[in-house]
Formats: structure tokens, C-alpha cells, sequence
């Protein structure tokens, strides 16, 4: 039984209960953050709680928890939990309505939710054979820098992917690369790192973010702009990143393969270089 945290109290999950009067169950108003942890270390934590106050800044909800206090949540959700390597959720809706009505409530009481679950990371076959790709229109709302919790169109362009047998969904914006339905996604052309700027169209990843960094620490060049869909398809390589698949690699879109077909060189020393990073976060110094 995982304990979860809900409105100032740690309880069994199973014991939680919302109002189905939530602005966060009827309208998706609400914001959220998954936060990997390692041997009980959490990974960039101060990072992900950054992008939460901006996500809350956004959706104009005041932060209901000081940092500290977000500090002590994580720190006691992960004590709590009987496995090392965790996937802590964090979510903040605008909370219950007397009555369901757009407009925000003229009181505000945020729900506050934290859940630990296993950090399920990509299995060691898909790290060695990568993975498959489709690619999609990107039909999302304007504001997908914001990370809300209302992720219909999210769970729509991912499901096509599995639908088709594949683990993720490319996606582009007239005809500019934006990301994946829940990563963000790399191009690898002639020794080159290609990623999307960010922008109020992608999610600015905290993986994205890291492996950026660790491109430019071990030298491999790097170059931060609009990606064509052209470019994609005649990518050398192309990568996905996220908290919980970490670094992956691409190997078909939409049938065809990517580069030689099979995850490719460069991607095998980032791979290398984040997990090496991630046993820096381990001992505590991440
Ligand atoms: N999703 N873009 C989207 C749309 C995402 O949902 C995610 C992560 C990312 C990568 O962000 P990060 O590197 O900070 O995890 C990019 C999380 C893991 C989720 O919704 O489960």
C-alpha cells in the first residue's frame, strides 16, 4: 500500500478521496510535476519545483506550499516508499467549486496531491534496439509550456502511437518540429545536436535541459532552433527525453527507419554521459 500526500495529511492511497466537485476532475484545472528519483535521491528536484511555481504563475494559482515545505513533502513521500527508485507525482488544481462555473472561484482552496509510484525506466532492449516513432500533427492548445494537467490531447496523440505499435508521437507545428506527446525530442545531423528552442509550444524539459548541458560539457556541438520536418526525416539520429525514459532513441517514424535503423553512436555517449550524471545525483550532488 503507497502512501500519498493530500491536503496536509500523509494517508494510504487507497484513503484519498476529492470532491467530484474539483476544478482539477471537471476541468483539467490544474498543474502538475514528475520528479525521477534515484536511490532515494531526487532528481532535480529544485528544477522541477521551479517549473511548477512557473506552471502555477501561468495559470495564475497562488503556490500554496513554500519551498521548504515542498522540500519536506517530496523528502517524506520518498521515505515512505518501499522502493529506491521512485517517480514522485505532484499535482495543485484550483480546487472545489460550489457550483461548476468557469470563472475561478472567488475563495480558493488548492487540492494538493503527491503520489510515489516505481520509476519505471526504458527496459535494456529498448535501450539497445531504441525504439519506434509515428508522427502527428500537433493539434495542442497555445500554452504547452505550461505543465497542466489537462492532457487530453496529450493522451490522444500518445494512444496513436501505441495504436500503431510504437511507443511515441512525433509531433510537429506547421511543419517545425515540437515535441513528443510526453517527451521532448532530439535531431543528431552530421555530428551536430539539434534541438527545438524553447517556446511557448514545447514543455521545457528538465531532461531536455540536462542533456543540453551535457552535450555542451563534453564538447559535442550543439545548435538550439527551429527543426524542420525535413530535417527530422533525414535526421542521423533521433532521440526522445523525459524524466522517466530518460534518453531514447528513435529508430523508425512512421515505418521508415532512422539513420542505420538502430540507435546510433552519438546517442550511445549521451546514454553514457546520463547515467554517469545520474550516479553524481546519487551520491548527492545532483
Ligand atoms: N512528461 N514534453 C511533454 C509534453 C511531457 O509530458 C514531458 C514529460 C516532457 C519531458 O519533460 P521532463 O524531461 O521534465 O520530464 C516534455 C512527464 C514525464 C509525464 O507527463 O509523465
Amino acid at each position: 500500500m503507497s502512501l500519498c500526500y493530500l491536503n496536509g495529511q500523509f494517508l494510504p492511497l487507497e484513503k484519498a478521496a476529492v470532491s467530484p466537485m474539483d476544478r482539477g476532475f471537471l476541468f483539467g484545472d490544474g498543474v502538475y510535476e514528475v520528479i525521477p528519483v534515484y536511490s532515494r535521491q531526487p532528481f532535480r528536484l529544485d528544477e522541477h519545483l521551479g517549473r511548477l511555481q512557473r506552471s502555477l504563475d501561468a495559470i495564475r494559482l497562488a503556490n500554496p506550499l513554500s519551498a521548504e515545505a515542498w522540500h519536506s513533502l517530496v523528502a517524506r513521500l520518498i521515505a515512505a516508499a518501499e522502493w529506491d527508485d521512485q517517480s514522485v507525482y505532484l499535482q495543485v488544481t484550483r480546487g472545489p467549486m460550489a457550483i461548476r462555473n468557469h470563472a475561478f472561484p472567488k475563495v480558493v482552496t488548492p487540492t494538493v496531491f503527491g503520489l510515489v509510484e516505481p520509476l519505471v525506466t526504458p527496459s535494456g532492449e529498448q535501450v539497445e534496439k531504441g525504439v519506434a516513432a509515428v508522427s502527428a500533427t500537433d493539434f495542442r492548445w497555445l500554452r504547452c509550456n505550461v505543465k497542466a494537467t489537462s492532457l487530453l490531447a496529450n493522451c490522444l496523440l500518445r494512444q496513436m502511437a501505441i495504436d500503431a505499435g510504437c511507443a511515441e508521437t512525433v509531433m510537429f507545428r506547421d511543419g517545425i518540429l515540437t515535441e513528443g506527446a510526453a517527451s521532448n525530442i532530439f535531431v543528431v545531423k552530421d555530428g551536430t545536436l539539434l534541438a527545438p528552442q524553447k517556446n511557448h509550444l514545447m514543455l521545457s524539459g528538465i531532461t531536455y535541459d540536462v542533456v543540453l548541458e551535457l552535450a555542451t560539457q563534453y564538447g559535442l556541438p550543439t545548435e538550439v532552433r527551429d527543426i524542420c520536418d525535413a530535417e527530422v526525416r533525414s535526421a542521423d539520429e533521433l532521440w526522445l527525453t523525459s524524466s522517466t525514459k530518460e534518453v531514447l532513441a528513435i529508430v523508425t517514424l512512421d515505418g521508415r527507419p532512422v539513420g542505420a535503423g538502430k540507435p546510433g553512436p552519438v546517442f550511445g555517449r549521451m546514454y553514457r554521459w546520463y547515467q554517469d550524471f545520474k550516479q553524481t545525483v546519487m551520491r548527492g550532488h545532483g
